[in-house]
């Protein structure tokens, strides 16, 4: 699909965005060993995490979906079944890597696969550690999906993960509820903590120390109501392209707090974005709350160190608000950026050549000069979600009308994005 994006004269309203996708995956699959039945609400309506369900469902577990609610006949700990085909991962790497610590401790083999995108993301980073555990596994290239998964006993290991990766923290985890005793994980930089709330609100024994996590294994998990906050991954782009556009003014409501994602906001309130939250609530022990954006100029920047782990998927967009900022933006340490859907750091600088905007790439970042012109230009999704977004972003500031060539692979995280930014943009978009 290739979609048009016409410069935008002002974003204006009170938008409310899907549910939060690390979030949905972790519900997702922890309800589906709860015992008992889980009822969640806005669960996230991208294809990423209705792969998870997907997943689940050839577990024989019993899912039913209702608009944005799911409800999980859990089957506890030890209540999925041997699939009866492989399981399709899509484009999630959430997925195949969070679901083959679930796998790794089953008493049979199951073997995850997916998409074009999925089937060049590493996977050793996973089976290093539960390999370690006792599992057994076999990859394309040793490294690659598909994954064929030989679950069984697993043992407990104390694991310091060598990168900054909540998906392989959640993996060793996920193996751990299979473990008798105790699984430690220490972090060398504190991830998004998504899973350790979650296990709790399901009754699991754990407890963070810093940035050591310690699981006691076989817990029994009960089923229970939750609601998921919206995506604010997904509301990075709302939040730009409020900043980039005079006039703008809008409200994102119910968006995740959690202080391990929110560096969003801490990043562009220092550099001088007019945000403020307004009012902010606990629910199913996530931080909830609106968000208000106005336009300004920021001023730009450096992402470096733990900032980097911690903006990792808003990178693109912040890219985009770096090349119209004031200093311009410098980004360091983001190595992991190579590995995501795409290449993140060669799609970016490839869509700012399109539309003559000056960028330098190094191994591990951009330099991005600042107050750059933003001319319309015919973009390529590369077939990756936030580049989609990041660019359609783009397009709202160009001189002209812009394309962008693979748009719907925004549905992976946000079916929903073209609406509206099309409705908080009125007619111009
Ligand atoms: C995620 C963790 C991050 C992030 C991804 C979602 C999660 O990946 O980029 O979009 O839900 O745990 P890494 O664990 O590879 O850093």
């Amino acid at each position: 699909m290739q979609q048009t994006v016409r410069p935008a004269g002002r974003l204006l309203g009170s938008v409310a965005l899907p549910g939060d996708k690390s979030i949905s995956h972790r519900y997702g699959m922890i309800a589906s060993l709860a015992e008992g039945v889980s009822k969640i609400q806005n669960y996230s309506t991208g294809a990423d995490c209705h792969s998870t369900l997907g997943c689940v469902q050839s577990l024989g577990i019993e899912v039913e979906k209702e608009g944005t609610s799911v409800t999980i006949h859990g089957r506890g700990l030890r209540g999925w079944r041997s699939p009866s085909s492989d399981l399709d991962a899509g484009n999630s790497g959430s997925t195949i890597r969070m679901m083959a610590g679930l796998l790794a401790g089953q008493p049979f083999t199951s073997r995850v696969f997916g998409d074009e995108s999925l089937s060049r993301r590493p996977m050793a980073r996973v089976m290093k550690p539960l390999t370690q555990m006792g599992a057994r596994f076999e990859a394309r290239e040793d490294q690659f999906p598909p994954l064929t998964i030989h679950g069984g006993e697993l043992h407990p290991i104390d694991y310091t993960l060598p990168v900054a990766s909540a998906q392989v923290k959640t993996c060793v985890l996920f193996g751990g509820l299979f473990a008798e005793g105790q699984t430690i994980v220490r972090e060398p930089v504190r991830s998004r903590d998504h899973t350790e709330i979650a296990l709790r609100e399901f009754g699991a024994d754990l407890k963070v120390i810093q940035r050591v996590i310690t699981l006691e294994g076989r817990p029994t998990l009960t089923g229970r109501e939750l609601i998921v906050p919206s995506d604010l991954s997904s509301a990075a782009f709302f939040l730009v392209a409020g900043l980039l556009i005079p006039e703008s003014h809008l409200i994102i409501r119910n968006v995740g707090l959690n202080p391990t994602r929110s560096a969003l906001l801490d990043f562009l309130m220092g550099a001088g974005a007019p945000i403020k939250v307004l009012k902010i609530e606990s629910v199913n022990g996530e931080l909830i709350g609106d968000i208000e954006v106005k336009h300004a100029p920021v001023r730009g920047g450096v992402i470096e160190k733990d900032m980097a782990a911690a903006l990792i998927d808003e990178i693109p967009v912040l890219a985009v608000l770096g090349a119209a900022s004031e200093e311009g933006l410098v980004i360091r340490d983001a190595q992991e950026l190579r590995i995501k859907e795409t290449d993140r750091i060669a799609t970016v600088a490839d869509n700012f050549k399109r539309m003559g905007i000056e960028i330098e790439v190094t191994p591990d970042g951009m330099r991005i000069p600042g107050k750059q012109k933003f001319r319309a230009a015919a973009f390529d999704s590369f077939g990756d979600h936030r580049i989609a977004m990041a660019f359609a972003v783009a397009g709202l500031r160009g001189d002209g009308p812009s394309t962008i060539d693979n748009a719907d692979a925004a549905s992976v995280s946000f079916p929903e994005f073209w609406n509206i930014l099309d409705q908080a943009a009125g007619s111009n978009a």
